[in-house]
């Protein structure tokens, strides 16, 4: 019996927007594959291996018992741990039961919005943002609400505007980051009780990502837990604790919803990576060790402050935090996506273009991570030179 094969169409809810970044990353990677030297600005990625400590965990890890399977929660030592890290870095008691150790922060968003919305939910984001929040949400059926920012609100989200999209149509989340990503701008500590503040009065949910908290330049970021106990934060090991391959990160969550969020991952993930999670432990132990590295990431900024005016691109955003400069470049170009392949081909430099991050502005800007080595910044700008004057 003969049978016509057929294309299968994928289901409706998989038609998401790539992730361009991850894109320009495999673009740039068959590039050197092909012996090309390329400067990798395109992913928010440390080029640090994480702390000595870390992967000592993890040799040892390796060479004792079997590496099965955790609580889905975590480990509780992690969990424990991870406490703990909010008594020492913000004064917070946070009882471990409310931390559910979870694979990257990828995998407590998909845990989080899963724990918090139904299909059709609308939760409102910054716009620049991070990506993937808008692409998850169109895999699950939730409704993206941009909240712009711009330098006429010094790109930070204020109380007024959340409750300007819940007046103008009922909100039932808000996903905050601070520092953010592609921006790297910070909301202050008194926006943030502010927004949580509004949340709180208005029955909207909260998220708070915190993912790149640590790495800040002039002030410390205060997590949303100081202001609200009803808010979820997600948190990760990837860019401070340099672990973005380990797939390692955390929320903490109201406590009546831990059983919500551990039901979900025994079924969705069964468990974090268990390897991954031994080491992490560690990873809190090895902050003399990362504060060295982020030194590097304040060097790399500096470098690049001070650089990129001079060769045109002088419309930064704040870079209060995180290791991201965004970058206005409408001088040159109204086409981003072209203007950083064209960058990435011509010059070697592999860069993300602004509409990753902004479906409405994003054609006139760029976001370049500074999260390499200081040697490759300065290599940056050389070749940018070279090409911003053809
Ligand atoms: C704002 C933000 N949140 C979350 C993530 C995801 O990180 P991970 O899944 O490695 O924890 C990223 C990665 O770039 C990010 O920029």
């Amino acid at each position: 019996m003969s049978q016509t094969a057929q294309a299968l169409d994928p289901a409706r809810r998989a038609a998401i927007a790539p992730f361009i970044a991850m894109d320009v990353k495999r673009e740039a990677t068959l590039l050197e594959q092909g012996g090309a030297g390329i400067v990798h600005m395109e992913v928010g990625e440390p080029s640090a291996p994480p702390p000595r400590r870390v992967r000592e965990a993890a040799i040892a890890a390796l060479a004792g018992q079997p590496v099965g399977y955790t609580d889905a929660l975590g480990l509780t030592s992690l969990r424990e741990r991870i406490a703990r890290h909010y008594r020492e870095a913000y004064g917070q008691d946070v009882d471990p039961q409310r931390v559910a150790v979870t694979t990257g922060s990828s995998g407590g968003f998909i845990m989080a919005f899963l724990a918090l919305f139904d299909a059709g939910a609308r939760v409102a984001i910054q716009n620049p943002g991070y990506p993937a929040y808008r692409n998850i949400f169109g895999a699950l059926g939730l409704e993206a609400v941009d909240l712009p920012v711009d330098s006429s609100n010094g790109f930070a989200v204020t109380a007024a505007a959340v409750e300007k999209a819940d007046d103008a149509q009922k909100l039932d989340g808000l996903l905050l980051m601070s520092p953010a990503n592609p921006t790297g701008a910070m909301q202050s500590a008194e926006s943030l009780r502010e927004i949580a503040e509004t949340c709180a009065r208005r029955g909207i949910r909260f998220i708070s990502d915190e993912i790149y908290h640590g790495l800040t330049y002039d002030r410390p970021a205060q997590t949303a837990l100081a202001f609200s106990d009803r808010a979820v934060v997600v948190n990760s090991f990837s860019k401070y604790y340099c672990m973005t391959g380990w797939r390692i990160g955390w929320l903490v969550v109201p406590s009546e919803l831990t059983r919500t969020v551990e039901r979900l991952q025994q079924s969705l993930a069964i468990a974090p990576p268990t390897l991954s999670q031994i080491a992490a432990q560690a990873a809190f132990e090895s902050i003399e060790e990362l504060e060295a590295v982020k030194d590097g990431y304040r060097r790399n900024r500096e470098i690049l402050l001070n650089g990129l005016p001079g060769l045109g691109l002088d419309e930064l955003a704040p870079a209060d935090g995180a290791f991201y400069l965004y970058a206005d470049v409408s001088r040159f170009t109204d086409d981003s996506t072209r203007f950083c392949h064209d960058l990435l081909h011509r010059a070697g430099i592999a860069a993300t273009p602004g509409v990753d991050f902004d479906p409405v502005l994003g054609h006139r800007a760029m976001r370049l991570s500074y999260a390499g080595a200081e040697a490759g910044m300065v290599e940056a700008l050389r070749r940018l030179k070279g090409f911003l004057r053809k």
